[in-house]
């Protein structure tokens, strides 16, 4: 008989920063829900990251929540899946001491995400901020994940998780999996509808930037209006036409056309009419999880019986994880 083979492992966080993009959606949270048939996968709500910048401590506790409630709406399942709150599971941070040991101060310092947000954020450039990546590494590494769904933008903390994994490997011998970044073709890199060359940002302070999953279908169809676009009329992939490219490859990600398909439809229509129907497409795909996220964000209870119970879970598998990483540096069990 053969022995079936063994599920690969995926794991991926989102932060809970107050709203959800179309982003974050069809770069990452859409492509979750349809690997949990095959695979063994892992997600979290990355609330240890979202403290690299301040937060206040009412509106954070309701991020994080409604977070998790979103994700389930967006058809995360707690029976196929394990779902859980990244500060619940205590492995996280210890592990992420320990990897900081073994990660530079030169790797870190590379890292654009530190670059911009130190930026953005010049009179609080903490330590946390600087050490997010190793952070995000033992996420990953906890699990002995095989692959990491995220979007193009998260490319480079991957990266580091691998360079991470194989410097600690080749001190210590064989302790963590080298994972595999997942990017999917479409949806990868969601871009600002304000600002096409600029990633889809919810730390964008133009509101009209971004698109949230849970926006109210006027806002989404105002929003999608008001996107810049260029001087041409025609819908078609182009160089210089960064507007109309975003918003075929949302109509493309949303609907499973082909950019060849988009511009077949809109020939000879205007621009107005491709905002308006790519509007409509996003509005009839979010509708359903809205409607979900409504009933779950009600039932606190059902959130906590979720999350708990893969919390649980969770630090079992990583418990062993981080145990045989401290042995082999050289700790003493317990
Ligand atoms: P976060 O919370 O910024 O984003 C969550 C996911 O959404 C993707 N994404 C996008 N995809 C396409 N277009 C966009 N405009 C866009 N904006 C965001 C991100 O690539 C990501 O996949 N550090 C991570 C969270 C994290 C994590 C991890 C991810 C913590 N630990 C371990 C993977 C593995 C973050 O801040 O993602």
């Amino acid at each position: 008989m053969d022995t079936p083979e063994k599920k690969k492992v995926i794991f991926s966080a989102i932060q809970p920063s107050g709203t959800i993009t179309l982003g974050n959606y069809l770069g990452a949270l859409r492509n979750w829900v349809k690997l949990q048939d095959d695979y063994n996968c892992i997600f979290a709500v990355a609330d240890l990251h979202a403290i690299t910048v301040r937060q206040e401590p009412k509106k954070f506790r309701e991020n994080i929540l409604n977070a998790y409630a979103l994700l389930l709406a967006c058809g995360i399942d707690t029976e196929k899946s394990l779902f859980f709150i990244q500060s619940h599971v205590h492995t996280h941070a210890e592990l992420a001491w320990v990897l900081n040991c073994y990660t530079q101060f030169g790797e870190l310092s590379r890292m654009t995400q530190f670059k911009d947000k130190s930026l953005k954020h010049a009179d609080n450039v903490n330590a946390g901020l600087f050490a997010y990546p190793s952070l995000m590494a033992a996420d990953i590494l906890l699990y002995r994940s095989d692959m990491v769904p995220v979007g193009a933008d998260q490319k480079q903390h991957l990266e580091l998780a691998r360079n991470i994994a194989e410097r600690f490997n080749g001190v210590y011998g064989n302790t963590f999996t080298v994972p595999d970044p997942y990017i999917s073709t479409v949806g990868a890199r969601v871009m600002s509808l304000q600002d096409p060359t600029k990633k889809m940002s919810k730390s964008d302070e133009n509101v009209n930037a971004w698109v949230a999953v849970l926006d109210k279908p006027d806002t989404i169809m105002k929003k999608f209006k008001r996107a810049v676009t260029d001087s041409e009329a025609e819908v078609r992939v182009g160089e210089g036409k960064d507007g109309i490219n975003n918003l075929i490859g949302i109509m493309s990600a949303v609907t499973g056309k082909t950019s060849d398909e988009i511009t077949e439809e809109f020939e000879g229509k205007g621009y107005g009419d491709f905002k308006t129907a790519v509007a409509e497409a996003v509005i009839e795909e979010v509708k359903p999880i809205q409607e979900r996220f409504d009933d779950y964000i009600k039932n606190k209870d059902y959130l906590a019986e979720q999350y708990r119970k893969s919390a649980e879970i969770a630090l079992k598998i990583s418990q062993r994880t981080l145990d045989k990483a401290m042995k082999k540096i050289g700790f003493i069990a317990k």
